[in-house]
């Protein structure tokens, strides 16, 4: 869905939503939700039919989100211990769930293991011993997944690239360490070793390092083949599919065709069955589903610039990515920030209400005149930054609305009070 179209469907509603609930607010779209793993399902059906795709809970932990996603028909990729929680409460297939991480307890693998997790993936050596031991402790058998990481150039923000050299993830392959641990899960009892991993990093912005990481990791399964003989089952390319923000992306059914292409024409060469393959979506599932509202208290200008400071700021927004921002009044369609400023708008430094210079959404944003009382979507939103969000000069977090299929709006989340942001903490008696 263009900007149009999702202004004018965010301007329908946007105010009826914000007396009732308050502002600000986090609106998520079931229907987006919906689309967006029809869209990546789809395109695996067309290319490449025998794959599964899993969710990264990371993206966005609400239960509320996760249950629109179960329901579609993802499995649940989590990387942390509540995030399995999540997963598991809301009734995700513990088969179809894949737990990643890099420094897992070992309690939270026994409780993995004993409520029949599918695969794990292993980013380490010691890792792998966790694993093997929660295997034992629990009397099963872990499926694992090694992480590979053949030091790639990755085309995004250098935060959240992991396929690099400098990045913590994954085991290097050139040097031998992925393949040592791979040696290491087939001769160890209570391990099966059943695939290869790649998260290239989020928000790629290119089609061709899905090649480049499928052909790096066939080329592993061919040396684990070769070495160990054994032909692994799974082929998991993680995520990463990005969503557009204020520049064109590649499109998810491109990069799809393109992997499949690489993964089946590697297999080919190698001699190897091809795999089954896994998806770890995260951003490209839930990050166009929401928008957040915001209303402006104050405009003031400075010598520096005019800013219009919003009830929400960087406490509520992740500030990696340069999200659309645009007005729900006034003459115009939205613009983004690479496009000129219309005629009849002007530039604003849109800014939260926190206690620091750095609290600024965007400089020089492009929109209608501003008034106080005006509402700002900050839009595209749903990935990642209500799972960041944080309570900075004790804000509490904005309550979070899901509009159903049939265009009613329910609570997926309360807003915090006061009472929420402070409910846990204790003073000590003798200063009571
Ligand atoms: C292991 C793993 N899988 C999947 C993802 C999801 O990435 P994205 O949200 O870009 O699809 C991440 C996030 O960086 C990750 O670390």
């Amino acid at each position: 869905m263009d900007l149009i179209s999702r202004r004018d469907r965010i301007a329908d509603r946007g105010p009826e939503l914000l007396d009732e609930y308050g502002s600000p607010l986090y609106v998520y779209y079931e229907s987006d939700l919906r689309e967006n793993y029809r869209t990546l399902r789809n395109a695996l059906d067309d290319h490449y039919p025998d794959s599964h795709v899993h969710f990264a809970v990371k993206a966005c932990f609400e239960p509320g989100v996760l249950s629109v996603l179960r329901d579609a028909g993802c499995g649940a990729e989590a990387y942390a211990n509540c995030e399995l929680t999540a997963a598991l409460d809301v009734g995700f297939d513990p088969g179809e769930i894949l737990l990643t991480g890099m420094n897992r307890q070992p309690e939270d693998l026994e409780r993995a293991l004993s409520a029949g997790v599918g695969r794990f993936l292993v980013d380490n050596a010691t890792e792998l011993a966790k694993v093997a031991d929660a295997a034992d402790a629990t009397g099963t058998e872990a499926s694992v997944l090694v992480r590979a990481n053949p030091a790639m150039e990755v085309p995004t923000h250098p935060g959240v690239a992991t396929a690099t050299r400098e990045s913590k993830f994954g085991l290097d392959v050139e040097s031998g360490r992925a393949m040592a641990v791979a040696r290491e899960a087939a001769a160890t009892e209570g391990v099966s070793l059943d695939g290869v991993q790649l998260h290239i990093g989020s928000q790629i912005k290119g089609i061709e390092p899905y090649g480049v990481a499928a052909r790096e990791t066939m080329t592993f399964a061919a040396e684990i083949r070769d070495e160990l003989g054994i032909e692994i089952d799974v082929l998991d390319l993680g995520g990463g599919f990005p969503v557009p923000y204020d520049e064109d992306v590649p499109n998810s059914t491109d990069i799809i065709a393109h992997m499949a292409d690489a993964v089946k024409t590697a297999a080919e060469g190698h001699g190897l069955p091809e795999p089954t393959l896994y998806l770890e979506p995260g951003r490209r599932l839930v990050g166009n589903a929401a928008t957040l509202l915001a209303t402006v208290g104050v405009v003031k200008e400075t010598p520096h610039a005019e800013f219009a400071v919003l009830d929400a700021g960087t406490n509520a927004v992740s500030s990696y990515w340069p999200y659309p921002i645009y007005a729900l009044h006034g003459e115009g369609d939205p613009v983004t920030a690479s496009d000129p400023t219309p005629e009849g708008f002007r530039e604003y430094h849109v800014a939260g209400p926190l206690c620091y210079t750095g609290d600024v959404l965007r400089e020089d944003a492009p929109l209608p005149p501003l008034d106080r009382g005006d509402v700002i979507a900050v839009d595209r939103i749903g990935a990642y930054s209500l799972g960041s969000a944080s309570n900075t000069n004790a804000e509490p977090k904005p309550p979070v609305v899901l509009i159903r299929e049939n265009d009613e709006a329910t609570v997926i989340r309360e807003g915090e009070s006061c009472s929420d942001v402070f409910g846990r903490s204790t003073v000590p008696d003798d200063l009571a």
